[in-house]
């Protein structure tokens, strides 16, 4: 990646420090990005042209923190253009499904479940191809240079990226009573004792592949004569699996959810894993190359909670791509918890809707379980998690009972990213807390309310904070960053072409 020809960082750092911080505005559409690298324009320039006019979205974007850098994975005909498939070949190939670990709610009708996930092949791409698409995702190392096993999960995760989503087909899941949840594995998780049934999903799948759908479970007899215990006549969670007919690539766990009752919803990158997408060079490589590694001892924090506190349910929410979920549900299951998942689907992939995704799926879960309370957890380096989680104590009053947030400054000197701490101006300080290492969360007290640990030195300004922004003034700021995450957005924009 030749940095120099990259705008220059006199003008990224006006912009990023001259601009009001206003509220994120979407990034100029893909298309847009797509039309003027066809048109020819050097990268450089083309960035530097968008940081220029001011108000634009990358600049908002870059100022207002940390971009969602996985944002542009290609889908559909760009797939099949990246990689000049034969469509015969395609044909051959078979169909994949990808069926993510939902919840269920109780309703009149009884057990509501919703299914998600997606429908793609998987093209046959030679080792030269892949090695060459997945050096367009790393910054400054070539794949070849890279230790075996870092080649394999680059060339995996790569792969994983370059699918091709097949729409309008129809998917039948099957519910079978065969869990085998160890017992005490994971709070009170336990298996369904009947429930086996086949349904056919309401609709077919959308032009990118996706579906998602709440299906009625009917109460069928299972063996010995269990049945599924009534939502509300059991406060335990009851856990059933789904195959998927044609494929055995879609299989998932659903998580039959009491109404009432406690839920933590947690984000991945940086909170439960050692991401650092503030730093898109070492971000790019613990999620393309090297294994996932969990952060500090938090797989003892989770296992802690889900031990102590009564049949608390998980859910994991990320917004990192769909086509990447099988890697973060792999470490995720082999590290923490079980427990339901959302990522971003692929009908939310343009950029602009980016920004919207995490508040549309909180919002599912929280209508999903009106009387359940929520615990939150993310890190500051997320600037939709800094506007949309204080905003759920707003929208759905008395349902968020804490909210947990790393401050990943403290511990990084690497996250130059600044963060808005405005929303939780009002919100009361036993509500939430900024931590600074996995062990401050051992002194909360989730069920009781009090999450705030005072133990913890926490300064929250309601304002944007972060380095340069007052709070550790007398270092002297490196913006490299900027340039690098300037690159970023043209070497994703040209796996496309
Ligand atoms: C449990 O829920 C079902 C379905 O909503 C309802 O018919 C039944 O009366 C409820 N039972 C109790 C004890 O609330
Ligand atoms: C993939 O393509 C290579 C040659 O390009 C061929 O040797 C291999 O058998 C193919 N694999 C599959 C699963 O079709
Ligand atoms: C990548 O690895 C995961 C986890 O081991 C596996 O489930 C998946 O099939 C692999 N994907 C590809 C495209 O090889
Ligand atoms: C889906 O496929 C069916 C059968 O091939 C076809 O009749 C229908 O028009 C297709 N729908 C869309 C939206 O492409
Ligand atoms: C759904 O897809 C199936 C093929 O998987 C097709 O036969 C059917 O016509 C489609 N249904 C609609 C309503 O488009
Ligand atoms: C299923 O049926 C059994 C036996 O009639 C009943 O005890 C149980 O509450 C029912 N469960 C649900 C989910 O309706
Ligand atoms: C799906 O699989 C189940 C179990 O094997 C079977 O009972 C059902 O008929 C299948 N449905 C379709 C549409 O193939
Ligand atoms: C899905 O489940 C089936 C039936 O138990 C099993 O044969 C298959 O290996 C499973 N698929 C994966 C990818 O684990
Ligand atoms: C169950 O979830 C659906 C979908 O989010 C929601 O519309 C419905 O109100 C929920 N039902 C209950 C009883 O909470
Ligand atoms: C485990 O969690 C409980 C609350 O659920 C807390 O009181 C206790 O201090 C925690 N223990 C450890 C070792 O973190
Ligand atoms: C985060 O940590 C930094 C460095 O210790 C500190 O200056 C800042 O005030 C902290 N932020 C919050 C919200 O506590
Ligand atoms: C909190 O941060 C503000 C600026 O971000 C700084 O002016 C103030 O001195 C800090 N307060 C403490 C107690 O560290």
């Amino acid at each position: 990646m030749a940095l120099q020809r990259l705008l220059p960082v006199s003008l990224l750092v006006a912009q990023a420090l001259g601009a009001a911080y206003p509220v994120i505005t979407p990034a100029p559409s893909l298309e847009d990005r797509d039309e003027a690298l066809k048109r020819d324009i050097d990268p450089g320039s083309y960035i530097g042209s968008i940081i220029n006019s001011l108000g634009s979205g990358v600049s908002s974007y870059i100022a207002s923190g940390v971009p969602q850098f996985f944002q542009d994975f290609p889908i559909g005909e760009d797939v099949e253009k990246a990689l000049d498939i034969d469509d015969d070949d395609l044909k051959a190939t078979p169909t994949q499904v990808l069926n993510i670990p939902g919840y269920a709610n109780w309703t009149e009708s009884g057990w509501s479940v919703r299914i998600h996930g997606n429908v793609f092949k998987q093209p046959n791409i030679t080792q030269e191809k892949l090695d060459s698409l997945a050096n367009k995702f790393l910054i400054g190392v070539d794949i070849n240079d890279l230790p075996e096993n870092q080649q394999d999960q680059a060339r995996n995760f790569t792969a994983s990226i370059f699918v091709v989503q097949q729409q309008n087909v129809s998917v039948t899941v099957n519910f079978q009573n065969d869990v085998n949840v160890r017992p005490d594995a994971s709070g009170g998780v336990v298996n369904a004792k009947g429930g086996a049934q086949s349904i056919d999903l309401p609709y077919n799948t959308t032009s990118e592949g996706d579906f998602d759908a709440w299906l009625t479970l009917r109460n069928t007899t299972g063996p010995n004569g269990g049945h599924l215990l009534a939502g509300n006549a059991t406060e335990q969670i009851q856990a059933l699996n789904i195959y998927t007919n044609g494929t055995d690539t879609g299989n998932a766990t659903a998580y039959l959810v009491p109404p009432t009752g406690f839920t933590i919803i947690s984000d991945i990158d940086d909170i439960l894993r050692v991401t650092k997408i503030y730093d898109p060079k070492e971000g790019l490589l613990n999620s393309f190359a090297r294994p996932f590694v969990a952060w500090e001892d938090m797989p003892d924090i989770y296992a802690n909670w889900s031990a102590t506190i009564p049949n608390f349910h998980f859910h994991y929410l990320t917004t990192t791509p769909e086509q990447v979920t099988r890697n973060y549900m792999d470490f995720i299951y082999k590290t923490y918890p079980l427990g339901s998942f959302d990522t971003r689907p692929l009908n939310f992939s343009d950029v602009s809707a980016t920004l919207s995704i995490r508040k549309a799926l909180l919002d599912k879960i929280f209508q999903t379980f009106p009387q359940r309370k929520f615990v939150l957890v993310a890190d500051t380096s997320n600037s939709d998690v800094m506007k949309d989680y204080p905003q759920m104590v707003r929208d759905f009053p008395g349902q968020v009972q804490c909210i947990f947030l790393r401050n990943t400054t403290a511990t990084d000197s690497s996250d130059l990213f600044p963060y808005d701490t405005s929303g939780f101006k009002g919100i009361d300080q036993k509500q939430y807390m900024f931590f600074v290492n996995a062990d401050d969360l051992r002194g909360v007290d989730i069920v009781g309310g009090n999450c705030y640990n005072p133990a913890v030195k926490q300064n929250v300004t309601f304002e944007y904070q972060g380095r340069g922004f007052g709070n550790d003034a007398g270092r002297a700021i490196d913006w490299s960053w900027m340039t690098l995450y300037a690159g970023l957005l043209v070497t994703l924009g040209q796996v496309l072409l």
